[in-house]
């Protein structure tokens, strides 16, 4: 996957003030703030690491956005949001992915405690041709305090929640809740933190009268968090070659693993499974692991069952599947 066009230049231009040398600094430093999962580590401190962030992090968290939101748009096809509202907005990720996913998108909010950031990522939204983005309204605060009073079709919090407290999550949480209309989709790393912080999140969706719309396809306990595994997919972003350099990498490609959960307020009709590993491609079969209300489940799709199989070789993790007894 790959930023859009518009976003993509409007991110080089913003970055070419400053040397190559400078933001591979940077951006080794942001990797490693990342990394020790503290939260107390300042990661965006300075106009270097918030111009190495729109190199090397934004073409990431968008691509998870898009994948998450693509889902959360599959399980629901009558949803169609004219606001949404972007928390911990960073350079307004989420609503660039929003705008990619949902024409419908009318009117954009983005919510975010630094100013400077809040200043980039009006001067990238400005370049942009859609009007919901270009005239975006952004409001400098702490998701700790105070959010936006208004109601919006659509909330979404973007590897912003895991840079809380958790002790301040659940309050974050009922705040957004009573601020959506339709849907609120929450993403974080694809690590087992990040993934764990996803697990609560669920948690508290089922106990606060939500209805789970994607990855889950049951409301059951998450047969991978019992299992000791962690819940996450993975997005392939394609990395220029000023990515490749402020990475010190060869691959032109790299794998962004994300955990998400996407909450509707009325019940969807889901699959009953959804594909949670890379399928295995085996001459004349496919074996897919799934998870599913009574668990995780190993199943093999073979040519013999045609249609089936055509889906088969289409779909990939992350994908819904309608299971079938073996
Ligand atoms: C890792 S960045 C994610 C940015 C963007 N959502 C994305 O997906 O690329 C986390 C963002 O959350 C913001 N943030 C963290 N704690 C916050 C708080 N208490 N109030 C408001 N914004 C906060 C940070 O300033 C930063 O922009």
């Amino acid at each position: 996957m790959q930023l859009p066009e518009t976003l993509r230049r409007a991110i080089d231009e913003l970055a070419s003030s400053h040397d190559v040398r400078t933001l591979a600094r940077a951006s080794r430093e942001l990797t490693a703030s990342y990394q020790s999962g503290s939260l107390s580590s300042p990661a965006m401190d300075s106009a270097e690491h918030r111009a190495a962030y729109l190199l090397v992090r934004t073409p990431a968290t968008y691509a998870a956005c898009v994948h998450a939101l693509r889902q959360l748009r599959d399980v629901c096809p009558d949803l169609s949001p004219s606001s949404m509202l972007d928390l911990g907005a960073g350079p307004g990720t989420a609503a660039w992915a929003t705008s990619e996913v949902f024409p419908s998108l009318a009117t954009v909010s983005a919510f975010e405690r630094d100013p400077s950031l809040i200043e980039m990522g009006r001067r990238l939204m400005v370049a942009s041709q859609n009007s919901a983005l270009s005239s975006a309204r952004w409001t400098q605060g702490d998701l700790r305090t105070k959010l936006p009073g208004d109601d919006f079709d659509l909330v979404v919090l973007s590897y912003a929640l895991g840079e809380l407290q958790p002790g301040a999550r659940a309050a974050l949480l009922n705040a957004a809740w009573q601020r959506t209309r339709q849907a609120f989709l929450i993403v974080e790393p694809g690590t087992r933190t990040g993934a764990s912080t996803i697990v609560d999140v669920r948690r508290w969706f089922l106990d606060n009268g939500a209805s789970l719309a994607a990855p889950c396809p049951h409301d059951e306990t998450c047969p991978m968090a019992a299992g000791g595994d962690w819940c996450h997919f993975a997005e392939r972003i394609e990395r220029g070659s000023l990515h490749r350099r402020l990475k010190g990498g060869e691959l032109g490609y790299e794998d962004e693993k994300f955990s998400y959960v996407a909450a509707v307020r009325n019940p969807v009709a889901r699959a009953s499974a959804r594909i949670v590993r890379h399928p295995l491609h085996r001459p004349g079969h496919l074996q897919f692991t799934l998870c599913t209300a009574v668990g995780l489940q190993s199943q093999t799709v073979t040519k013999s069952q045609k249609d089936r199989y055509k889906l088969a070789k289409k779909s990939s993790w992350g994908d819904p599947w309608q299971a079938k007894s073996e």
